[in-house]
Parts: structure tokens; sequence; C-alpha cells
């Protein structure tokens, strides 16, 4: 197993796999089982991931891809959907191993919060998702895989083949797998002190 920061700094976008590599049931688990306890608002955890096998698929979909490779090499490709209408689908499940008064409390919270709020709907889907991705790419990661995180493609299209449901949206893949050959060049990281602000912007 590799360790946390080992896999944040090491981590890189794989862009050819070993299709021969295939990821045994319990690992592919336990990397899924990552992407589960990643944290969302409420604990609404509205990720929903579709693990495409299928070969046939798997074709289909990298024609709306860019013909990227990783999408039929990899050993396990995930595509990353949020339900944006989750929040309103029996949300005391979400608490359910809560006490029952702080249950009564989270649901009427997640009703008053998402409410008549399209666009937060979204955007809590798709934060949901980008969380959920990069723990799936640590755990894999931490399992010996390299993965590739990808928004590439044609998302409607996609949707259309993997019978997405209208209260559902494609966020983004993750590709995981043994990664062949070299890495391209990095683009490299801006500075840090860049990225830091201190209090508020300027
Ligand atoms: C949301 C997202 C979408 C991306 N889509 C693709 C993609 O479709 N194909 C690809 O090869 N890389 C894709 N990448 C990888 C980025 O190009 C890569 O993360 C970036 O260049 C930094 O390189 P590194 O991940 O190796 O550090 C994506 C990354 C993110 C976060």
């Amino acid at each position: 197993m590799t360790d946390i920061l080992t896999a944040i700094a090491e981590r890189r976008s794989a862009k050819r796999f070993d299709p021969s590599v295939t990821i045994p049931g319990h690992e592919l688990r336990a990397i899924l089982d990552a992407g589960r306890h990643a944290p969302t608002a409420f604990n609404i955890q509205h990720w929903r991931f579709v693990v495409v096998s299928d070969p046939a698929l798997r074709k289909e979909i990298r024609a709306q891809a860019w013909n990227q490779p990783q999408v039929e090499e990899a050993s396990a490709l995930i595509v990353l959907c949020a339900d944006f209408k989750a929040w309103k689908k029996n949300p005391g499940r979400y608490w359910a191993e809560a006490p029952a008064k702080m249950r009564e409390t989270y649901e009427s919270m997640i009703h008053s919060f998402y409410e008549g709020r399209e666009q937060l709907q979204r955007d809590e889907g798709i934060r949901s998702c980008g969380i959920a991705a990069y723990a799936l790419m640590l755990a894999a990661a931490a399992h010996g895989y390299q993965s590739c995180p990808m928004d590439g493609f044609d998302f409607e299209a996609v949707g259309k083949l993997i019978n997405l449901p209208p209260d559902h949206e494609v966020v983004m893949f993750v590709a995981i797998g043994k990664q062949t050959g070299e890495y391209p060049p990095h683009g490299g990281h801006l500075p840090l002190d860049e990225t830091i602000i201190h209090n508020r912007f300027a």
C-alpha cells in the first residue's frame, strides 16, 4: 500500500494502460468503496459510479471521447454521475444510523437548503463527484494502479449510452489500470504562493 502523501505527490494522469491487466473484483470494490466514503453536503451521497465493463460499450464510449485510448485500455472505467434530485428521494435514509431527532433535523435542513435551487443542486453534484473522483484515484494508487480523470467526451452522447436517468448528469470519468510507457511532460505547477490567498483577494 502506498501512503497517502506519496500517492498525492506522485500521481500523474495516465494516457495509456495495459489492456491485458484485470483488477481483481475485491480490489475494484475496495477502490469504489473509497469513493463511497467521500464526503457530501448533508451526507446525501448523490454520486453514482457506473462501472463500464462491457467491451462493446467501452468502444462506443471511446468513439464519443475523442478516441482517447484510456477509455478502452483501462482495467476499470468509472463514469461518475450525480443524482441532482437525491436530496428529495427519501432523505431520511442518509441519516438512517443517526438518532431519530437528528435524522428529522437533517431531513428538514436538506429540504430547505435544496428546494427550488436548481443551480445549487447541480453545483453540489459536481462538487461531490469531484471529491469522490479524487478518492477513487488515490485509492487506485494505494492499490498500485494508475488513473486518469477525464472529461474529454460528449456528455450527452455518453449519457445516452449508459441510459442516464433524466434527473442525473454525467460529471466525469476515472479510468484506472496499469500505465504503460512514459508519462508525457507535465505542464508544471503554479508557484504555491500564487495559489494561496491570505484572508481576502486584493
Ligand atoms: C476534470 C478533468 C478532466 C480531464 N480530462 C482529461 C481527458 O479527457 N484526457 C486526458 O488525457 N487527461 C485529462 N485530464 C488530465 C489533465 O490533463 C491532467 O490532470 C493535468 O494535465 C495535470 O497533469 P497530471 O494529472 O499528470 O498531474 C483531466 C483532468 C481533470 C481534473
